[in-house]
C-alpha cells in the first residue's frame, strides 16, 4: 500500500493548478442516465471516486470514452469524458460497488426517473458519521415512489405514469438529497419545489447541466429549487466547476509553511467564507486573472475560530485542513463541527505530529504550538488525511502518511503539485 513521505519545513512558491471539482463531477457523470444521448463533460479530475464511478455506471448500460486531455508542464490534469446510456441495461446497484463510495447511491435518483424502478444498496463511504438516507426516501416518496428496504437494498418503484412532481421541504440541508430529488423532478409529471434545498456550489452546476439538457429547472443557489418536469432530456457539454475543496485545501498548506503560490484556474466566489477564515489567520488572499494569489510572509499564524455550516458558510470538507493550520497558531482557536458527527478522527493523529487539541462535543479546542515534529500518521477519511500532509510541510522531519488511498480519493496529483512548488513530497509504493 502507498504512502506519502513528507520532510517539511519549506515555503511553497510557484503555481498549482486547480482541478475540477470532485463533488461536482460525480453528480455530473450521475447525470448521463437520465438521457439516451451522450453527456460530454470537461475538466473531469482524474481520481479514485471517478474510476469507481465509471465502473457503477457501466454496470447501469453506460458507454464511456475518455478523450482529450488539458495538458500543463508535460503532465494531464483534466480528462474530457463522453457518457452515453442508449438503455439502462441493469436498475441494481450492488452493494459490492455502492459500498465502496456513498455517492454511487444517488444514481437511484436517475434510475427511477428513466426506468420507474431501482434497486439500490444502503451506501458506505467515509466513516465520519452514521450518514443515513432518510432525506432520499422521504423526497423519492413525495414524488410518489413506493419504496421498501429489504436486505440492505432499497427497491423503489414509480407509479405507471412516472414520478409525479410535488412541494417537499428537506427538514435537514443535505447536498446529496438535493442532487438526487432535483435530478428525479427532471422527468416527473408537473412542477416540484424543492425548499431548504442545498445552496452548494456543485448543486448550480448539476441544475446548470441539467438545464444544458433540457431540463427547466430554476432557484439553483438559493434555497428554494423548482422543477418543471419534461418528457425527455437530450445530451450536452458541460464543463466541471474548480475544486473548491482542493483549491482552500492549498490556500492552507500556503499559510502554513509561508510562501507565495498561485492558484490557477479556480474562482475566489466558490469559497469566500473560507478564504477569508485564512485572511484572518494572517495571508494575504488577491484575485488574479487565472485564479487566486495567496501569500505569508514573515508574520506567524494567527488564531480564528471557525463553525462549519451548509454553503455559503464553511465548509465541513476543509475543517481538518484548517485544523491543521491552527495547530501552529500564535494562541488558541475554536472549531466547531455542525455537520456530521464523527469528523474530528484527525485530531489523534495530529497530535501525534505534536499539536495540542482537546476535544468537547463537537468544538475541538487547539492550542497553538511554536513547532510540530515528524512522525509516522494515518490517514483515516479523505479530508483528514489531507490536513496531515498541511500539517507534515511544516513539520520538523519527517512524516510518514500511510493509508494513502483516501487521498487519492480526492486529490488529483497531489504530490507533483507540491513537489512543483518546492515541498519534499513524495511516494512511496512498499
Ligand atoms: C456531500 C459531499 C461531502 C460533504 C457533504 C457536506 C459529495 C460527493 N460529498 O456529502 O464531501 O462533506 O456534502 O457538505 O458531494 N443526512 C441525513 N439524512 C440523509 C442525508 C443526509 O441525516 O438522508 C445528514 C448527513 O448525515 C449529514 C448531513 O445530513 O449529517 C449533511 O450531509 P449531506 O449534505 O447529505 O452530505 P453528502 O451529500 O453525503
Amino acid at each position: 500500500m502507498d504512502r506519502i513521505r513528507i520532510v517539511g519545513g519549506n515555503e511553497l512558491h510557484g503555481v498549482i493548478p486547480i482541478s475540477g471539482a470532485k463533488n461536482a463531477a460525480l453528480p455530473l457523470m450521475i447525470a448521463s442516465l437520465l438521457t439516451d444521448d451522450t453527456l460530454t463533460l470537461e475538466n473531469v479530475p482524474h481520481l479514485a471516486d471517478v474510476e469507481q464511478l465509471i465502473r457503477i455506471l457501466g454496470n447501469h448500460g453506460v458507454d464511456i470514452s475518455v478523450n482529450g486531455r488539458r495538458e500543463r508542464q508535460g503532465e494531464s490534469y483534466a480528462r474530457t469524458i463522453h457518457f452515453t446510456c442508449r438503455n439502462i441495461v441493469d436498475t441494481t446497484a450492488p452493494y459490492e460497488l455502492v459500498s465502496k463510495m456513498r455517492a454511487s447511491f444517488w444514481v437511484i435518483g436517475p434510475l427511477l426517473a428513466r426506468e420507474g424502478k431501482a434497486r439500490v444498496s444502503l451506501p458506505g463511504g467515509c466513516a465520519i458519521g452514521t450518514r443515513p438516507v432518510d432525506l432520499f426516501i422521504e423526497g423519492l416518496q413525495a414524488l410518489s415512489a413506493n419504496i421498501e428496504i429489504d436486505s440492505g437494498y432499497v427497491n423503489a418503484t414509480a407509479p405507471a405514469g412516472g414520478l409525479i412532481g410535488a412541494r417537499y421541504t428537506f427538514p435537514k440541508v443535505s447536498v446529496g438529497a438535493t442532487h438526487v430529488l432535483m435530478m428525479a423532478a427532471t422527468l416527473a409529471n408537473g412542477t416540484t419545489v424543492l425548499g431548504n434545498a442545498a445552496r452548494e456550489p456543485e448543486v448550480v452546476d448539476l441544475a446548470n447541466c441539467l438545464n444544458a439538457m433540457g431540463a427547466k429547472i430554476t432557484g439553483q443557489g438559493t434555497a428554494t429549487i423548482t422543477i418543471e418536469g419534461v418528457r425527455s432530456l437530450s445530451g450536452a457539454r458541460h464543463r466541471v466547476l474548480p475544486d473548491r475543496i482542493e483549491t482552500g485545501t492549498y490556500a492552507m498548506a500556503v499559510a502554513m509553511t509561508g510562501g507565495d503560490v498561485i492558484l490557477e484556474d479556480t474562482d475566489m466566489a466558490l469559497l469566500d467564507t473560507a478564504l477569508e477564515a485564512i485572511r484572518r489567520a494572517g495571508a494575504e488572499i488577491t484575485e488574479t486573472n487565472s485564479g487566486i494569489r495567496v501569500v505569508r510572509n514573515g508574520a506567524g499564524i494567527k488564531p480564528v475560530d471557525i463553525v462549519t455550516d451548509p454553503f455559503p458558510g464553511f465548509p465541513t470538507d476543509l475543517q481538518a485542513q484548517f485544523m491543521g493550520l491552527m495547530t501552529m497558531a500564535k494562541g488558541t482557536s475554536h472549531i466547531t463541527e455542525t455537520i456530521f458527527e464523527n469528523r474530528f478522527m484527525h485530531v489523534q493523529e495530529l497530535a501525534r505530529l505534536g499539536a495540542k487539541i482537546s476535544l468537547s462535543g463537537q468544538t475541538a479546542k487547539i492550542e497553538g504550538v511554536s513547532r510540530l515534529k515528524g512522525a509516522p500518521v494515518m490517514a483515516t477519511d479523505l479530508r483528514a488525511s489531507v490536513s496531515l500532509v498541511i500539517a507534515g510541510l511544516a513539520a520538523e522531519g519527517e512524516t510518514m502518511v500511510s493509508r494513502v488511498y483516501h487521498l487519492d480519493r480526492g486529490f488529483e496529483r497531489l504530490e507533483e503539485k507540491l513537489t512543483r512548488c518546492g515541498a519534499h513530497v513524495e511516494r512511496v509504493s512498499d
